[in-house]
């Protein structure tokens, strides 16, 4: 076997594929240019190839990433030609829960004063980082359909939350608080109304809270914390959360931050950084702008910063989060951010940025 680090490029579907484009060019460049050795393996899977043939996420595919791959990188998916989005749940709940990927790590981070939309607040006030439960809550597909079609047709969508589960996420958005000198931790939960699974998040939270005294531990109902997010940011540092509510908060934070354009993130088996982790931009495959290269890729290349870090090159998150910031501040982006060039034109100046940043 190569000493080479394996890396897995998913584009998938709309403009996942373009988006990865351009962070699979950032990839060459520290691969042929900085002396990382990478290997780059590309998959063709989506809904292109769904269609073609009934792939999703085959078995040899999946032995390989979890044995041989260091990282993988996924654009998005998601294809109006496929309403079910069977493909698409295969693939990436088959990643993140086969991978037992626990952590959905979602930092949300302004980086010009311009992208802020919140009255009287500017880049400094967007700060936070949100650690999504990845591997259970109302994800893991249990329930089922009774008498579908007719009156009295049932629906039912379980909520599992197992004590492990529930620990370890907790302990990572801890761990990250130490680790960065955050102050204070907020576990954002429903135990007003969701009695049983978010009594056990609340208890959960304030017992972890007990082995780490130098940071202070809030509770927040989620549907405040919505609330607070858009009056005023500044007090959350570190959000842990379940899976569904991580999903719905993180698209809000987006907003903060930009929008979808600009929200990387990394999804972790946060207890032991040697094992395979996952990385995607925080966005969709955005139908409407697919193919007209519209795209902002810089979601996807901040991805590609935090996947760099997880391979031990800690530097290179920083810098290429300050490339996508000169990105923005010369308004050499695209339109959704105040730009006017194209996704792959965004590519070509973080390329000539890396090119003149060591
Ligand atoms: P979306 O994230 O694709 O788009 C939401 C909004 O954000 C749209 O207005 C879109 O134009 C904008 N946007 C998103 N990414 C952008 C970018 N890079 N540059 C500029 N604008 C951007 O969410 P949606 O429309 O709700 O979903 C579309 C499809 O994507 C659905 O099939 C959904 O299930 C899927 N989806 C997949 C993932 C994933 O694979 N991780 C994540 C979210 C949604
Ligand atoms: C995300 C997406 C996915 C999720 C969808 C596509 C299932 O919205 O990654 O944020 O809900 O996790
Ligand atoms: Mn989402």
């Amino acid at each position: 076997m190569s000493s080479a680090q394996l890396i897995t490029l998913i584009p998938g579907d709309g403009i996942g594929t373009e988006v990865v484009r351009e962070a699979r060019r950032v990839l060459e460049f520290y691969r042929d240019k900085r002396g990382l050795d990478l290997d780059l393996w590309q998959l063709d899977l989506g809904a292109d190839r769904y269609l073609k043939d009934g792939t999703t996420y085959p078995k040899e595919i999946r032995e390989r990433i979890e044995h041989e791959a260091r990282a993988v990188l996924l654009g998005a998916l998601g294809d109006p030609r496929v309403p079910g989005l069977e493909h698409a749940r295969d693939i990436l709940f088959g990643l993140r829960f086969g991978l037992d990927l626990y952590a959905n790590v979602r930092p949300i981070r302004a980086l010009d004063d311009r992208l802020v939309p919140l009255k009287g607040f500017t880049a400094k006030d967007i700060d936070i980082v949100v650690f999504r439960e990845n591997t259970e809550g109302i994800y893991v597909g249990m329930g089922g359909q009774f008498k579908r079609g007719t009156p009295d047709e049932i629906a039912i969508n379980e909520d599992v939350n197992t004590r492990k589960g529930v620990e370890r996420l907790i302990v990572a958005g801890f761990e990250y608080a130490k680790k960065h000198g955050k102050k204070t931790v907020h576990m954002a939960d429903k135990s007003n109304a969701m009695k049983h699974a978010h009594e056990l998040w609340h208890r959960c939270f304030f017992e972890v809270a007990k082995r780490y005294p130098g940071i202070l531990a809030k509770h927040v109902y989620v549907d405040a914390l919505c609330l607070y997010l858009v009056q005023d940011p500044r007090p959350f540092e570190v959000v842990v959360t379940c899976n569904l509510f991580g999903d719905i908060v993180t698209d809000l934070g987006a907003a903060l931050q930009g929008g979808l354009g600009m929200a990387a993130s990394a999804n972790v088996h946060a207890a032991d950084p040697n094992r395979v982790a996952m990385f995607e931009p925080v966005h969709g495959s955005a139908p409407p702008l697919a193919g007209k290269n519209i795209a902002n890729p810089l979601a996807a290349i901040q991805t590609v910063g935090m996947l760099l870090a997880h391979l031990g090159h800690a530097d290179e998150e920083p810098r290429l989060e300050k490339i996508a910031a000169r990105a923005i501040a010369e308004k050499k982006c695209t339109a959704d951010v105040g730009g006017s060039l194209g996704t792959r034109e965004v590519g070509d100046f973080v390329l000539n940025e890396l090119a003149h940043a060591f």
